[in-house]
């Protein structure tokens, strides 16, 4: 709960900002630092959250060009180990009525999910990803997490 509301805020004031990822770096008149450059005062975690908000998304929360096959395979490597074959092994909300299972987050909080699979949880012991698979291969399982029940 902490971390979603934390990621929508961090989307809200990105939007406000208007900190966009034009092609090229201009943004209503105003040219951006290059991604990485010394003027770009981005965090890493606000650049990796801004890119999936300005490129990924489309506007009903639907991860855009993601490979489905390369996905199911990453997700079986990478994920089922611990959240399991359809992803309903561990339950998010075992103290609420209704269970949450990695695919409702996918579907219902996208922005949660790419926190999640990016950076971790240390408390939870989730791993962050951010440094072992490559930003394409993420598209890829974020993708086929959308299709999971
Ligand atoms: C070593 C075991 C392990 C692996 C491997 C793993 N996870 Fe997790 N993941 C967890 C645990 C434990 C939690 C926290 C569960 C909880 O708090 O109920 C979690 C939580 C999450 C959540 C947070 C859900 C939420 O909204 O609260 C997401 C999203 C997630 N994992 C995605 C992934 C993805 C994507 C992969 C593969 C790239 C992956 N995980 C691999 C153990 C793992």
């Amino acid at each position: 709960m902490k971390l979603s509301r934390f990621t929508f805020l961090l989307i809200f004031t990105l939007a406000s900002f208007g900190v966009g990822f034009a092609e090229d770096g201009v943004k209503g008149g105003v040219k951006m630092p290059e991604p990485g450059s010394p003027g770009d005062t981005l965090t890493k975690e606000d650049a990796r959250m801004a890119y999936l908000v300005y490129k990924l998304l489309d506007k009903n929360g639907k991860i855009k060009g993601a490979d489905l096959k390369k996905g199911e395979k990453l997700f079986y490597q990478n994920c089922r180990p611990c959240h399991g074959d359809d992803g309903r092994r561990l339950d998010f909300t075992p103290t609420e009525p209704r269970r949450t299972f990695i695919g409702d987050r996918a579907r219902e909080e996208m922005p949660t999910f790419w926190y999640q699979m990016n950076f971790g949880d240390e408390d939870r012991e989730m791993e962050a990803y951010y440094d072992e698979i490559s930003l394409e291969e993420m598209v890829h399982i974020a993708g086929f997490a959308q299709t999971l029940p």
